[in-house]
């Protein structure tokens, strides 16, 4: 008990030492945990790996109508295995400093399964950046639905009912609806 308390502020401390230099706190399997514990703006899921004053921020380019520039640090997510974060300035001119991630996510936690730029491809085979960098300039790679990346096979409450089973996350109810779509996605049949 005292010792997971201390390892709590040793990591506070951590967040605050990294983001007043403006670096990051080190990106490893701990950094990723139960998708809704971020915040939700739309259908996707945002963060700062730097805190609650650097999360306004994202927020802010998240929420803007004519996009931005995502913050050092931002983390953004739409399903639980594929994630990225914005790096240190000069980190990626590709990937305008985006690291790509896909993880591994089970009931005990995550592991990173791949990271990296230009060559980060997914389970299915697709490469986060051939798809993401279609985005038009001012969405700073985040596609969404109407940023001019092709589409992904997955409908809003497809993507819904994958958030919600997020393994890491405390068990929520299905809408017999997302259970449904859950169930086809999964090879199910009816
Ligand atoms: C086939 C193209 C494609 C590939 C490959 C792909 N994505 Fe995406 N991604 C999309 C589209 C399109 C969306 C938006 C879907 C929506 O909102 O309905 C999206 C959404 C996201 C989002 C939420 C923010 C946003 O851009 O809307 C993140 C984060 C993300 N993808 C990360 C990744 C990562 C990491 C990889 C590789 C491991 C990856 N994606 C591979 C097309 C792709």
């Amino acid at each position: 008990m005292v010792s997971s308390i201390r390892r709590l502020l040793l990591g506070a401390m951590a967040v605050a030492a990294a983001a007043s230099h403006g670096q990051l706190p080190p990106i490893d399997d701990g950094t990723f945990q139960c998708i809704r514990d971020m915040t939700s703006v739309r259908g996707f899921y945002i963060d700062n790996l730097n805190g609650a004053d650097a999360l306004a921020g994202t927020l802010a380019v998240a929420e803007s109508e004519t996009g931005g520039v995502y913050p050092v640090g931002s983390v953004v997510q739409l399903v639980p295995t594929e994630v990225m974060v914005k790096r240190e300035a000069g980190f990626s001119d590709a990937t305008h400093d985006w690291e790509f991630f896909e993880l591994d996510v089970a009931p005990e936690g995550t592991s990173i399964r791949v990271r990296g730029t230009t060559d980060v491809v997914n389970r299915f085979g697709g490469n986060c950046l051939d798809c993401h960098a279609k985005a038009k300039p001012e969405w700073d790679l985040i596609c969404e639905q109407t940023h001019g990346c092709d589409p992904i096979p997955l409908t809003p409450i497809m993507v819904k009912a994958i958030q919600k089973t997020d393994p890491r996350c405390p068990p929520v109810t299905l809408t017999d609806e997302e259970a449904a779509m859950l169930k086809a996605l999964m090879g199910g049949g009816s």
